[in-house]
């Protein structure tokens, strides 16, 4: 479409430069207004065709082929605003799947849900280690870029996915935009802390949500030219899908339980639920939280807890276990619970976005400056 408006623009110059010289010659005009006239419109030319002034500006990125990377939930669901900008703005772009959440639960039911077109490429990595997902995604990612060539690749978050996909691209000299850039627990035990310094640190456009996630960039010496304070994708995730949930869906109805007497609650980070005595005591003092206050504890469990609670062999009473629900009915859920408890990052920014209180079961929380973005 912007091509399509700069070929439109130099015809229309053209044209005009020849109905000036046709002037000219039926004597029309003087020397000097001719010569005006004609500076006019081989400077709109140069204009239209420049990729940092006129094209530039209905181009912001000045690329003219994206690639859209996706992996695991979080990323779907906060990528999708951005997908949804690309199609609105006509660009050239298409989205890789690197397939490390595969579960339909996890991955397909939010393509379907949240309306994104299917990607153009799905490399199946499934689950790993850390090192062999990402050795695959670096790989098989390489593939798609090599055949591709993007102008650039966009990211979002801080999985293995992300680092991945930035260092494969970085290496082959295609620039990086990481959305959700500058966010730091400062805990460098955490694999995503790991992940998204390192992205950051090998991306070209660094889209930081918060003025917090801007000062940790430009503390760690990357350029403040590079930073682009863009708020957060999840407030425009929630913002648009809140108001479908509840037309759609009735997540309320389905679990028989009521809005506002509830606590939900979510755990899958890898510090708290792979060490069996830690997740075993978050999950006895959800129980006692849920017999105190009388109220049932909705939770939706993570494939890799659903693993680790069978493989310890807790048998857990007083809780709601369901499978991971689907964008819609876990909006529903968060905007009417009393309280929320989580260890993801997703979800504590929603419940700050929806005004839910929300209690963080985590040693060190990566969102510093997220507040003030959203007072
Ligand atoms: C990953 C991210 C984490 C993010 C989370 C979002 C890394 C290092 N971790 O953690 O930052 O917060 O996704 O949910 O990138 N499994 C399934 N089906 C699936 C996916 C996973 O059954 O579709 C099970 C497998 O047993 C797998 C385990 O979950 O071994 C963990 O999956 P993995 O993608 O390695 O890490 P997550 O804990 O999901
Ligand atoms: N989510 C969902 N269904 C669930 C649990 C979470 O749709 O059963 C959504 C939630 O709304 C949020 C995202 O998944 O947008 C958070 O993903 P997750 O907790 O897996 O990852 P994190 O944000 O911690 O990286």
């Amino acid at each position: 479409m912007i091509f399509g408006i700069q070929i439109i623009g130099v015809i229309f110059a053209l044209f005009m430069t020849y109905l000036t010289f046709l002037y000219y010659k039926r004597g029309n005009y003087h020397l000097r207004d001719f010569g005006v006239w004609m500076f006019v419109w081989l400077s709109f030319i140069c204009v239209v065709l420049s990729p940092t002034s006129f094209g530039g500006l209905l181009n912001p990125l000045k690329v003219s082929r994206l690639m859209v990377v996706v992996g695991t939930r979080p990323e779907i669901i906060k990528m999708s605003p951005v997908i949804r900008e690309c199609e609105r703005q006509g660009l050239d772009f298409f989205t890789l799947h690197t397939g490390q959440h595969y579960s339909h639960n996890m991955d397909g039911v939010f393509f379907e849900q949240l309306g994104l077109p299917d990607a153009g490429y799905n490399l199946d990595v499934g689950s790993g280690s850390h090192a062999e997902q990402t050795g695959k995604i670096l790989s098989g990612v390489e593939g798609v870029l090599v055949k591709e060539s993007p102008d650039v690749v966009l990211v979002e978050g801080d999985t293995n996915t992300v680092l991945a996909a930035a260092l494969a691209a970085s290496k082959l000299h295609i620039g990086v935009g990481h959305v959700e850039a500058g966010l730091r627990s400062f805990d460098k035990g955490m694999p995503e802390e790991v992940n998204r310094v390192l992205t950051d640190h090998c991306s070209d456009l660094l889209f930081a949500p918060t003025g917090g996630a801007y000062i940790n960039l430009v503390s760690e010496n990357i350029p403040k030219e590079k930073v682009f304070v863009t708020g957060n994708t999840v407030v425009d995730a929630v913002n648009r899908n809140l108001g479908i949930a509840d037309g759609v869906v009735d997540v309320f109805g389905d679990l028989g339980v009521e809005p506002g007497e509830f606590f939900l609650f979510t755990l899958h980070r890898q510090e708290n639920v792979d060490d069996g005595k830690r997740l075993g005591s978050i999950l006895k003092g959800l129980e006692l939280l849920s017999h105190e206050f009388g109220l049932r504890v909705v939770y939706p469990v993570h494939p890799r807890t659903r693993k680790m609670i069978e493989g310890f062999g807790f048998h857990i009473n007083g809780m709601d276990l369901i499978e991971p629900v689907d964008y819609l009915r876990f909006l529903q859920l968060e905007s009417r619970a009393r309280l929320v408890l989580t260890d993801s990052g997703g979800v504590q920014e929603e419940a700050c976005v929806l005004g839910v209180p929300c209690v963080t079961l985590r040693e060190a929380a990566i969102l510093r400056g997220f507040w003030s973005a959203h007072d």
